[in-house]
């Protein structure tokens, strides 16, 4: 399937998903990586690897809805048959995500529905949480609480502090998004309008 990636920031998701496919574990093709932030190096990762890029700059659009509609315009004439979101940082209009819902998923960096939003290491921190994660969803109008599809865990460490705990999960999304994308590869996967199926298996 064509997939086109949405990313904000260093793009290290992005990185584990073009390695996935470099050893030949992905069979996917990357037809866009689109980014609101031009220095985004998610931006130059996809040039590295001559996959089409584009960047668009929030400040040119008179608002929210006329960025998102345009961004998502461009995906379409892509050829995307898939978008998957790897660091994102922007909440979607769900005037422009209506289309894609079903075909659009995120991962986002917590045990949703624990945690939604920003700043979940920390938060799952200061609730003392003996566990924490990632998870992979169908991105919806609500703010990430899609059906989740699938999730990688971590014990939390005592004297964990929020960087550590990031950077002790960072590996875990780098199996969970490709392994996620492998069964929209071998097309075992869809949405049928308010879950996440696997194999006819509601997840
Ligand atoms: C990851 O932690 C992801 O879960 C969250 O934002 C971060 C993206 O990192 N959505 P990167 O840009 O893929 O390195």
């Amino acid at each position: 399937p064509r997939i086109a990636v949405l990313a904000s920031g260093r793009g290290s998701n992005l990185a584990a998903l073009l390695a996935a496919r470099e050893r030949g574990e992905l069979p996917v093709d990357f037809v866009l990586v689109g980014s609101d932030k031009a220095a985004a190096g998610a931006l130059r990762l996809a040039e590295a690897a001559n996959i089409p890029t584009l960047a668009l700059d929030p400040r040119g659009y008179p608002d929210r809805l006329a960025f998102d509609l345009d961004l998502f315009a461009r995906i379409a004439a892509s050829g995307a048959e898939w978008l998957v979101l790897a660091g994102f940082m922007r909440i979607i209009d769900a005037a422009a995500l209506g289309p894609w819902v079903g075909r659009i998923i995120n991962i986002h960096p917590s045990l949703l529905p624990k945690y939604r939003g920003l700043h979940t290491h920390r938060r799952a921190l200061e609730a003392g949480d003996r566990e924490h994660g990632a998870s992979v969803h169908f991105v919806t109008a609500e703010l990430d609480g899609g059906p989740v599809i699938a999730q990688a865990r971590l014990a939390i460490q005592p004297g964990d502090d929020e960087l550590q705990l990031a950077q002790r999960l960072l590996p875990l999304e780098h199996r969970l998004l490709p392994a996620v994308l492998r069964l929209l590869a071998e097309r075992r996967l869809q949405w049928d309008g308010h879950a996440a199926r696997f194999d006819g298996r509601l997840l």
